[in-house]
């Protein structure tokens, strides 16, 4: 598949401050691809310089093949934004306000089936400074489909959002993809990266340390998987006298760290034989989420987990 984005060696330098370190990494087209990281590590940076709106230092950026800041023009024409603390003239509805962006690009969108698309039809003529914050990122999403775009960049679009209301931009996401569009997200939620992303970089003080499919990352820099069973002491001390595996004992249940598969059958065929009480088991594996905030977590403790697997001091 061909790659939608394409980026060698990026660097940003904010005086003396490199706020994007040299990254490299693709976007195949059609794929949905998550930027990760902590606050101030530099994903609003790199999105503005796909986006052709910052300059960047160093580097070669292709989005869709074009250079976006030697090429803006037409790359503007097949792209849609949505930035960071998306904002729009108040007194202006919806409504109008798709008409308005229809007219910028000279194109013919009907803003009542892109607002039922984004599920805000019901306040298609109110006036955009009476908007709920999760209803103005609504109608971002809505605005930055007006040109039909084949990458969109989105920039923390369900920030601020109810559950329900994520779930109908999760949706939308879902839908662009399969209507072979490639999304940009960046997001402070992992779970929602590990639910939609085909592929997430983690980028922590402007330098990529993790990149792959969450399941990939999960695998490579998560803990072994654990059986959960909830009972008490008394199993915890069984499973350790039977069973070399580490043991921990939490709230209600005990974590058996696993070696392999077959451990849990073993570990659950005996305590069910020793007639100890316990109520219910599941495996748990890392989300996610822990790898991210063990990786940068430790990253700022001085020992730098790069993408490979391997650990370099920070310093180097
Ligand atoms: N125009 C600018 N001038 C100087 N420094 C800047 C500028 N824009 C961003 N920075 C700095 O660059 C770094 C990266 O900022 P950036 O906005 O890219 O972070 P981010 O990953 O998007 O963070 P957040 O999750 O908080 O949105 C930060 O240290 C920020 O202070
Ligand atoms: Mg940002």
């Amino acid at each position: 598949m061909a790659d939608a984005i394409a980026v060698e060696g990026l660097t940003k330098n904010y005086g003396s401050l490199a706020a994007v370190d040299n990254i490299s990494f693709r976007v195949p087209a059609g794929s949905v691809f998550a930027f990760l990281g902590p606050n101030g590590a530099g994903k609003t940076t790199t999105t503005e310089i796909l986006e052709g709106l910052r300059a960047r230092s160093k580097g070669s950026v292709q989005v869709l093949g074009l250079d976006p800041w030697d090429e803006g023009r037409p790359l503007h024409r097949q792209i849609g934004v949505i930035p960071q603390d998306f904002r729009f003239f108040e007194k202006i509805t919806p409504r109008e306000s798709i008409d308005y962006y229809s007219t910028l690009f000279g194109t013919h969108s009907d803003p009542a089936a892109l607002l039922e698309r984004v599920k805000l039809s019901d306040k298609a003529d109110s006036r955009f400074d009476t908007l709920s914050g999760g209803q103005k990122q609504k109608l971002g999403l809505a605005l930055s489909l007006v040109n039909d775009p084949r990458i969109c960049f989105l920039d923390e679009p369900t920030t601020g959002l109810d559950p329900t209301a994520r779930r109908a931009i999760w949706d939308v996401v879902r839908e662009l993809r399969r209507e072979g569009r490639t999304v940009f997200l960046t997001t402070h939620y992992l779970e929602e990266a590990e639910i939609l992303a085909d592929r997430v970089a983690i980028i922590n003080h402007g330098q990529i340390v993790a990149a792959g499919s969450p399941a990939e990352i999960i695998d490579r820099l998560g803990g072994p998987a654990r059986l959960r069973i909830v009972a008490g002491s008394d199993v915890a001390d069984f499973v350790r006298s039977r069973f070399p595996n580490e043991v921990r004992r939490e709230g209600d249940h005990i974590d058996v760290v696993l070696r392999d598969r077959e451990d849990a059958l073993a570990i659950l065929e005996a305590v069910q034989e020793s007639r100890l009480a316990w109520t219910g088991f599941t495996t748990v594996r890392d989300t996610l989420e822990d790898v991210f905030v063990r990786l940068v977590g430790r990253m700022d403790d001085g020992v730098l987990k790069t993408s490979d697997g391997t650990t370099a001091e920070a310093s180097a």
